[in-house]
């Protein structure tokens, strides 16, 4: 095989949200890839990349940025620091998300007439408009250079209803527990501003597509996980490592003639 097909030697990488569970998972693959690597996240937190990849990579493999997806000017401004150790990037992985805000009350996990206005907004201006920001500023400055390829996160969440069966268990034992409605709408507005960037770029060079994933093992309760494994052809939650190969692909020359698609990677949550 050529492996140079999947190479992504060189190129520089924005990931946001890259400190969290998955984002550091990516951040180590891409840089196993010979990428350089820029992490846009709300604070730095070296001591999460020494942990995870075993040793702080110098400043000419890997960039760390403080970053508020959701204000352009912080996004506009960590660019021009990308741009200053290295040059334009040639892709953008929209990783930043939330599932609940920080702190939410007890409401947030209630039943849907109850969800807290406040919530749904700030989940749709992290998980939406942190991509369509992102993506407007960094996608443009690939599109003046004429190459590059954008991933955005989504969930299976995005594209079918949460199973609320899986959380029955919970409500048995006297809680109130939902799996909310706004991170559902957030995920699915990407699918079509996926679709959108990519034809309105593709004569610039840069693509578009959606990773969506299905839920990480994450030292989840073990009721939840023995529901959650009969929901799943394979039988299992994913593991971080599981997505690697999709996001190298997705990245990389692999994939040139893929544009406005959306590549599932769920262990067949979606196929029954
Ligand atoms: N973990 C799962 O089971 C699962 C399943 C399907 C899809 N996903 C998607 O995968 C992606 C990564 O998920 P994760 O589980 O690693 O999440 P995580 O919560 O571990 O990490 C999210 C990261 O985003 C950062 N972030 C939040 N708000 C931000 C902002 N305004 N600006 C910049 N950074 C911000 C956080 O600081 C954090 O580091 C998300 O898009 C998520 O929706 C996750």
């Amino acid at each position: 095989m050529n492996d140079n097909l999947f190479s992504l030697r060189g190129r520089p990488i924005v990931i946001t949200g890259g400190l969290g569970q998955l984002g550091l998972q990516f951040t180590k693959t891409l840089l196993e890839r010979g990428a350089r690597v820029a992490i846009f996240d709300l604070e730095v937190e070296d001591d999460r990349i020494k942990t995870a990849l075993g040793h702080r990579p110098s400043e000419s493999e890997l960039l760390t940025l403080s970053v508020d997806v959701t204000k352009r000017i912080s996004i506009e401004r960590a660019l021009d620091q990308v741009r200053k150790h290295w040059y334009t990037p040639l892709g953008l992985v929209n990783n930043a998300a939330l599932d609940s805000p920080p702190g939410a009350g007890a409401a947030e996990n209630g039943p849907f007439e109850n969800y807290p206005e406040n919530s749904w907004d700030r989940v749709m201006e992290v998980n939406t408009k942190g991509v369509f920001l992102c993506s407007q500023v960094i996608g443009g400055a690939m599109a003046e250079a004429g190459r590059g390829s954008i991933v955005s996160i989504a969930s299976i969440y995005g594209l079918v209803s949460p199973d609320q069966s899986l959380y029955e268990y919970r409500r048995q034992r006297g809680e109130e527990f939902y799996k909310p409605a706004a991170y559902a709408a957030s995920k699915s507005a990407l699918l079509n501003l996926t679709r959108y960037m990519a034809t309105y770029w593709a004569p610039r060079g840069v693509r578009a597509n959606t990773l969506t994933l299905g839920g990480v093992f994450n030292d989840q309760d073990e009721e939840f996980l023995e529901r959650y494994h009969a929901r799943v052809p394979l039988g299992r939650m994913a593991q971080p490592e599981d997505y690697n190969g999709a996001l190298v692909f997705l990245l990389s020359d692999a994939s040139s003639y893929m544009t406005g698609s959306n590549l599932i990677i769920d262990g067949g949550w979606t196929a029954w």
